[in-house]
């Protein structure tokens, strides 16, 4: 067992609006991708006596090798080696290099995600992410994909420098995840849609999204509704070409969300193909993901981390027990 230790290793210091900002190297500890199509994970434990708030995201990777990177919170790691493959499509692959497992074993939250291109993501002021002591966030797991295997003797020590420090950040960053079941039926457009009612009491601020399908994505769009006497208000955060660099953007409204609020996402799909395509963990199957980063002012995140429905044939939001109107059929699947 190797974890390295966030709390004994820090790199440099610098200082920004008056407190101490650490970098900690998160980096593939030199893996030998060994075959092509290899998502491969890496831990490290957070010290559990301590209060870190993640304020930035360097990625230190390139492109002609990882092909996405994502950063997972986790209450236990999915794995106690140092390296292990973590695919999606793990199910049904057996590798003879590493053993296999999810990224997380409970408690798993996204936290941070670079594609192709994506420059670094930094916090708004004051926002962080906590991990260690009063976070559910004991572990984080660097998961990389690797598109093509390397020859041999090569290796890779892609990863993300994670910006931190201890000073206490009044405002706690959260990600909620959107995002269905379901199956894309043949030869046509389909519309994989979910939504789900605030039921805590805090006040949300969106400030980045995040989109991800397979090949068969055209649009993703996320909403905020209020519902009203008058009628449904739905409010657009973001919306994106799944195809482009599937990193975390701006939103496109960030006004508070609240108790009563409904959070609602959409993928449009459109299936090229003669048979019908499945949600489901292989690479020959789709997937309908919408991430919405968030902060919350002297505040725990939403304990609420995901919001999946059915997806079709059984949802739609013009079916959906909420009772939608005012539904924005053409804006939600445009750009
Ligand atoms: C990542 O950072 C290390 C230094 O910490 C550097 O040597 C390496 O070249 C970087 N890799 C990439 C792909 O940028
Ligand atoms: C990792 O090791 C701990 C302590 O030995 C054990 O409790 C835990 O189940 C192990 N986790 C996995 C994923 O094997
Ligand atoms: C779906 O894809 C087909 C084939 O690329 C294309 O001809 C068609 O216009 C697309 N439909 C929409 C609504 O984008």
């Amino acid at each position: 067992m190797f974890l390295r230790i966030l709390a004994t290793l820090s790199i440099y210091l610098v200082f920004t609006n008056a407190y101490e900002v650490d970098t900690y190297e998160f980096l593939m500890p030199n893996v030998w991708p060994h075959r092509d199509e290899l998502y491969l994970c890496t831990p490290i434990r957070i010290s559990p006596q301590t209060n870190y708030y993640i304020v930035g995201f360097e990625p230190n990777a390139s492109m002609h090798t990882a092909h996405h990177m994502l950063l997972y919170g986790c209450s236990e790691p999915g794995s106690n080696d140092s390296v292990w493959s973590c695919g999606e499509m793990q199910s049904n692959e057996i590798d003879d290099m590493y053993n296999t497992a999810s990224p997380c074993r409970s408690g798993s939250q996204i936290v941070y995600a670079w594609a192709r291109d994506a420059p670094s993501l930094h916090l708004p002021k004051d926002v962080g992410f906590l991990i260690g002591k009063d976070s559910p966030i004991k572990y984080l797991v660097l998961q990389v994909h690797y598109m093509h295997g390397f020859p041999g003797g090569k290796t890779d020590n892609s990863g993300v420098f994670l910006k931190y420090t201890k000073k206490h950040m009044p405002r706690q960053a959260g990600v909620i995840l959107l995002g269905t079941g379901g199956m894309v039926p043949p030869n046509g457009i389909e519309h994989m849609e979910t939504a789900c009612t605030v039921r805590e009491d805090k006040v949300i601020h969106p400030f980045a999204f995040r989109t991800h399908t397979h090949a068969l994505g055209k649009v993703v769009s996320g909403y905020v509704v209020r519902r009203k006497d008058s009628g449904d208000d739905w409010q657009l955060i973001g919306k994106k070409d799944p195809q482009l660099p599937q990193m975390f953007y701006p939103v496109v409204n960030d006004s508070p969300i609240g108790i009563d609020d409904v959070l609602a996402a959409r993928c449009t799909m459109n299936n090229t193909n003669d048979f019908p395509v499945n949600i489901g963990a292989t690479n020959k199957d789709e997937m309908c993901n919408f991430y919405l980063m968030y902060w919350v002012q002297n505040d725990s995140p939403l304990e609420q981390k995901y919001c999946f429905s059915a997806g079709p044939p059984f949802y739609y939001w013009h079916k959906a027990p909420l009772n939608f109107n005012r539904i924005p059929e053409l804006e939600a699947s445009t750009l």
